[in-house]
């Protein structure tokens, strides 16, 4: 593939930004083996699955973004591909969120912008401080995500099966991002940065959780 200058590069950011923000990225939604109906749940439990599947759904943007920020900046076209990989099942797990929220007639969160915007930023951040650093930002990302699905998994109720049923799948392979980040050479983060990178996803699961 040609080399993009900086302005063709702009452009195609801001075009990933829209189209990951106007849930138009086309992989489907998730198919599960079998067909799951939701006519048993009432729509106090729809409610609430859907404020948890709200806040998944904001967290995979944020994925697209950081994955996105990070590949822009690496020069490695071993990391670079890395990233692109785990990106493409972010964006599947960004649709099957969207296509579930859908379902669940919840609408996406307002402050997407606002988090692609912050994601974006990090991946960049994390992209200048080297590609050790980049991997185990990765990793560390994704354990922080997969403590947070398991608490997810707990507050789901026990009638909304096919969200249960998408989030472990979406664990599952978020465990897998870690672990090749981490055997692709991701190195520890500080303590400081680890705990800063917890309190920001706080902010996020607390806020899209109601808007
Ligand atoms: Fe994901
Ligand atoms: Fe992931």
């Amino acid at each position: 593939m040609r080399n993009l200058s900086l302005i063709d590069q702009v452009f195609v950011e801001i075009d990933e930004a829209v189209r990951t923000l106007a849930a138009n990225k086309t992989v489907g939604s998730f198919r599960p083996d079998k067909e799951y109906s939701d006519d048993h749940m009432s729509l106090q439990t729809k409610t609430l699955s859907g404020k948890l599947i709200r806040v998944n759904h904001c967290g995979e943007v944020c994925a697209q973004a950081l994955y996105r920020g990070q590949k822009l900046i690496s020069k490695d076209k071993k990391i670079k591909d890395f990233m692109e990989e785990a990106a493409s099942e972010e964006t599947e797990h960004l649709a099957w969120c969207g296509s579930r929220l859908n379902e669940l007639n919840t609408k996406t969160s307002i402050l997407n912008p606002v988090f692609y915007a912050a994601s974006f930023t990090s991946g960049i951040l994390a992209g200048i401080a080297g590609d050790k650093f980049s991997l185990g930002f990765v990793a560390e990302t994704e354990k922080q995500v997969v403590k947070h699905l398991d608490k997810h998994l707990s507050l789901l109720p026990e009638e909304d099966i096919k969200s249960r049923v998408i989030l472990e799948e979406m664990k599952k392979q978020e465990e897998g991002h870690k672990e090749s980040a981490l055997a692709n050479g991701g190195r520890e983060l500080p303590a400081a940065i680890r705990r800063i990178m917890s309190t920001l996803s706080k902010v996020m699961t607390k806020t899209t959780y109601w808007i």
